[in-house]
């Protein structure tokens, strides 16, 4: 697996590796209510054989290849806990069909199991809470930082903004893309680290939430499905 390869179009931060995108024969068995799906998962071609067409992405990564790494927070595209990579672009998996990922690149936080800046940063200044949100949230971020290597707050909050944490306010999100952008300068990656600052208490752009439901039990707040 290809952890950090050549960018592309179709894969700006590297992680797919140097693999074609697959195509199926035409000649292929397909039933009415399933079909098989090639694509190209963190840099290994795999195919699904099986695959209804109201399975999602999230569900045929996680219970069909084992990829745990994306979460399934609410199933309806409200958390942000489940974002992958669908040919580069940030997606929520809950909300995707499988079926859109056929010849396609997908890229999940298994890809930076060995760490990165990314990962590195989040755990320092996020390592409070339970984690649940993080894979999502570190898959936006490196996104972010490979295309504004210098981001601004407001660009932060933009980014972040479709992710929802139920364990720590939104200060230490921030810190976390900061050092990680500056750790990216240091290692010849781009980004100085200079950012603008401001009130992070009185965002109202923010969307990362602390317990809006009042719980501090993380399973609580944030139940696996899956
Ligand atoms: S699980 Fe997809 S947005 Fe919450
Ligand atoms: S650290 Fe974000 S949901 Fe727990």
């Amino acid at each position: 697996m290809t952890r950090r390869g050549q960018a592309s179009e179709h894969d700006p931060l590297g992680a797919a590796g140097a693999h074609p995108a697959p195509e199926r024969s035409a000649d292929e068995p397909a039933t009415l209510a399933t079909v098989p799906i090639r694509c190209v998962v963190n840099g290994d071609t795999v195919e699904v054989p099986h695959v209804w067409v109201a399975d999602s992405l999230l569900f045929v990564l996680r219970e069909r290849l084992g990829l745990t790494g994306a979460k399934d927070g609410c199933g309806e595209g409200e958390c942000g806990a489940c974002v992958v990579l669908l040919d580069g672009e940030p997606v929520l998996g809950c909300l995707t069909p499988a079926l859109a990922a056929e010849g396609s690149y997908v890229t999940t936080v298994e890809a930076y199991g060995e760490g990165d800046e990314v990962s590195a940063a989040l755990a320092a200044h996020c390592g409070a809470g339970c984690g649940y949100c993080l894979p999502g949230i570190g898959l936006s971020v490196r996104i972010l930082l490979a295309r504004q290597p210098e981001p601004s707050e407001s660009a932060i909050r933009e980014a972040l903004s479709g992710h929802l944490c139920r364990c720590l306010p939104p200060g230490p999100f921030v810190d976390a893309v900061r050092e990680a952008s500056a750790a990216r300068a240091a290692a010849g990656l781009g980004g100085s680290g200079a950012h603008e600052v401001g009130d992070l208490e009185q965002s109202q752009t923010f969307n990362i939430l602390q317990n809006p439901q009042g719980s501090n039990d993380p399973q609580q707040a944030v139940a696996p499905r899956g």
